[in-house]
């Protein structure tokens, strides 16, 4: 993904010539005042249909939200960072650690924890977008530009590849890098979220889907956009749709990783791998558990296990970790799994069990880990972090609530006002104490 400026592709007076920032200054971070340029015969001139100074407003479109804030993210990163200071640092932690899915949700908090708890160089590798256009950058882009920023402030490495994960290339340019700048990596967390994936052997894409296996299914859900409680019936997926999300969300792509990296001999004595799964609670199983999601996440469970006897050769270790329902851009997008939450938030705020994603990944690193512990796995060989959502008192809770919420009594019986809060804040609105109405530069660049 280029990071420089993009120009104008197409006029339909002209026939101009429009160019990349990177053929006039050699270099794609170059940062030409605070206008875009088009190049218009020889002469350049600024596009002033293209402020990159703006007041940003939250754009919902369904569960998604298409602007982000660059100050707010900047202070969801900063809070972040805030809460693992305030930790007692971690004993024996990680020290190069390359992190796939770094730039929201429990791949940023745990490479947040990893440097900030055990002073790790950290490699990320995302997916986002740079402001293009008069658009924002996505929140993953403002997030990793303010982790780096951060990071190199207090005298942490930190690097990132912004490109496809799933392919060959990428996994190539990561352990380039790897190569020329950071010790061995004894650390590889794994914590992709995606919808789609290009299979880099075979050329095909696949796509992933949300939805039962064998029979259809109706449940109560929670529409975010409408804030109204509504049915929801999702059709039973095709074989293909199965094989597809196992393509997309399974362990495929993982192995490929641990292989590569491997293969390049880049790995430390005693490395780690971690990637993340979610069980949840019986009423969401027809579309998680049991669904075509529980599916991929059970091919991640057999990928575990192999790369836990490749990494054994060098007295090392691989699993799964089962982490808490939370708020992110992935979970948002799950059918049932919104209204779940706002009930669960509500059960276990009451007490004092709540935790978000900086919260679990510090859990995972302090208690599971290092610290000189060792890892607890449950009966299918799984670290369980969700231990405290899947209490007895709290589920019984959510389910006893659960048949009697509708739309009038939303905001009472559940925490669908944390749920939007949690919301807004992943793409950097909602924060107290940024300052909304004022302009800001939307084209932040990476390091
Ligand atoms: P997220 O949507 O916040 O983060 C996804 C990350 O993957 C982002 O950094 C994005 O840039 C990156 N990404 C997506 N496609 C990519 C590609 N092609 N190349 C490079 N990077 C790409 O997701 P979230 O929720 O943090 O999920 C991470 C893992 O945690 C998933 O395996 C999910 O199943 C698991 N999990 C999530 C829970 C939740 O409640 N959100 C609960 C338990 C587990």
């Amino acid at each position: 993904m280029e990071r420089g400026f993009s120009f104008v592709r197409e006029c339909p007076l002209f026939p101009l010539k429009f160019v990349n920032v990177k053929d006039i200054f050699g270099t794609s971070r170059a940062r030409v005042w605070h206008f875009k340029i088009e190049m218009r015969g020889t002469f350049l001139i600024p596009a002033s249909n293209m402020a990159i100074k703006q007041v940003v407003q939250p754009r919902i479109r369904g569960f998604i939200c298409v602007s982000a804030h660059p100050v707010g993210c900047a202070e969801n990163v900063r809070r972040q960072i805030a809460y693992v200071k305030e930790q007692v640092p971690l004993k024996g932690g990680c020290k190069s650690v390359l992190i796939i899915g770094a730039s929201t949700g429990y791949g940023l908090s745990s490479r947040i924890v990893a440097a900030y708890g055990a002073g790790a160089a950290t490699l990320g590798v995302s997916y986002e977008k740079g402001a293009e256009n008069g658009r924002t950058a996505s929140a993953g882009w403002y997030n990793t530009a303010a982790f780096e920023a951060a990071a190199r402030n207090d005298g942490l490495w930190a690097k990132t590849i912004n490109g496809d994960a799933f392919s060959t290339e990428i996994k190539a340019a990561t352990v380039a890098l790897i190569k020329k700048e950071m010790p061995k990596i004894d650390l590889v967390i794994y914590s992709l979220a995606s919808p789609r994936r290009v299979d880099p052997k075979t050329g095909q894409a696949y796509r992933s889907v949300l939805k039962p296996i064998g029979q259809s299914f109706t449940s109560r859900t929670l529409d975010t956009d409408r804030n109204v409680i509504s049915e929801i019936t999702l059709s039973p997926a095709s074989e293909e749709d199965i094989e597809s999300t196992v393509k997309v969300m399974g362990g495929e792509d993982w192995e490929l990783w641990m292989e590569a990296l491997e293969e390049a001999g880049v790995l430390a004595e005693g490395c780690t791998s971690v990637a993340y799964s979610y069980i949840g609670p019986e009423v969401t199983w027809p579309v998680y558990k049991n669904g075509t999601i529980g599916r991929a996440k059970e091919d991640l469970e057999h990928t575990a296990k192999r790369l836990d006897a490749l990494l054994k050769i060098h007295r090392g270790r691989a699993f799964v970790s089962v982490n808490k329902a939370v708020v992110t851009q992935s979970s948002s997008a799950i059918p049932v799994v919104p209204l779940y939450i706002a009930l669960l938030f509500k059960a276990m705020k009451a007490r004092g069990l709540h935790e978000g994603c900086i919260q679990q990944a510090w859990r995972l690193f302090a208690t599971q880990m290092y610290n000189d512990n060792i890892l607890k796995f449950d009966e299918g060989r799984r670290v369980r972090l969700d231990d405290r959502e899947m209490r007895e008192e709290v589920q019984s809770e959510v389910f006893a609530i659960w048949p009697d919420v509708n739309t009038e009594n939303l905001n009472e019986l559940t925490d669908y006002a944390g749920y939007q809060t949690d919301f807004l804040n992943l793409f950097g609105f909602n924060f107290p104490g940024v300052d909304y109405d004022a302009e800001v530069d939307i084209e932040v660049p990476l390091l």
